[in-house]
């Protein structure tokens, strides 16, 4: 016994997936979300690079007739860095919210809807032939990914909170190690978000079409 035996796969488990309101409205919030929070980095390590700004600000004041220190140049650039810095931790923010929003769905959506059942559904499964054993092991990979992309999320989210609150004097001896855990995740949301999107255009492309629009429109009903 292993406690799946009562769980019916829902009809059509492993293609035209439906996909309740809640979560077609949080997946396209959450993708807002994390493709703002990209600019930001992406603005952040380039034109608004204070390193690189100094020069340009001292050259900018010297043709007007003024002068700057190479300090105040630096004090400068910096502010602008910070403003934009600013702005990725209220969208930081916002991505919080949309994590515990994601919790709320999974707890109070329609059973057969949730990611849980999903993955107990297609482990309830008895494939009868090697085509339909393959195609439930790749659905358990994809759902198993999205679970494994919450928990990167997750740590994103948690390490991003201890750097915005780094007044707690509780939290700052953490700051280092947020710091870097931060820095090296990203890599992981840019590697799922780079796989997601392939595998889910070349799903609709090939075995599964309409995937796509049925995160937009819920997918046969
Ligand atoms: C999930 C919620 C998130 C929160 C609350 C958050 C918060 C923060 C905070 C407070 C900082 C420090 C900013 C500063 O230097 O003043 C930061 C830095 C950074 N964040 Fe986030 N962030 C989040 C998500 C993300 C995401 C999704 C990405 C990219 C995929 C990202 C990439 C970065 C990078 C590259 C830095 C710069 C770190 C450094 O240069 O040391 N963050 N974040
Ligand atoms: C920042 C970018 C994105 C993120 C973070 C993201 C995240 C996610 C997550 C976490 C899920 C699983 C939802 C669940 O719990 O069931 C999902 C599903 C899905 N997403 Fe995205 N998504 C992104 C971009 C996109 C884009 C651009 C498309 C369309 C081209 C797309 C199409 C889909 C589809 C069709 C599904 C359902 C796939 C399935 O049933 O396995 N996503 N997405």
């Amino acid at each position: 016994m292993n406690g799946l035996e009562n769980i019916q796969p829902p009809p059509g488990l492993l293609q035209n997936q439906k996909n309740s309101t809640a979560i077609r409205i949080w997946h396209w919030l959450t993708f807002a979300g994390f493709l703002a929070s990209m600019i930001t980095v992406l603005l952040g390590s380039t034109f608004f690079k204070t390193k690189d700004n100094i020069s340009p600000i001292m050259v900018r004041v010297a043709r007007e007739g003024g002068l700057v220190t190479k300090d105040q140049a630096r004090a400068i650039a910096h502010d602008y860095s910070d403003k934009l810095w600013n702005g990725h931790k209220i969208i930081g923010f916002v991505l919080c919210f949309l994590f515990v929003s994601r919790v709320l769905i999974e707890i109070y959506q329609k059973k057969n809807d949730t990611l849980q059942n999903r993955i107990r559904s297609a482990l309830n499964l008895t494939p009868s032939n090697e085509k339909a054993i393959r195609d439930r092991n790749f659905y358990l990979l994809v759902k198993r990914g999205y679970f494994l992309f919450y928990i990167i999320f997750l740590t994103m989210a948690m390490t991003g909170l201890v750097m915005a609150f780094d007044d707690i004097a509780l939290l700052k001896p953490l700051q280092k190690t947020a710091d870097s855990i931060h820095l090296f995740v990203q890599w992981l949301i840019y590697g799922f978000i780079i796989l997601h999107i392939a595998g889910v255009v070349y799903s609709d492309l090939h075995n599964n079409k309409g995937i796509v629009s049925g995160m937009i429109n819920g997918g046969e009903h």
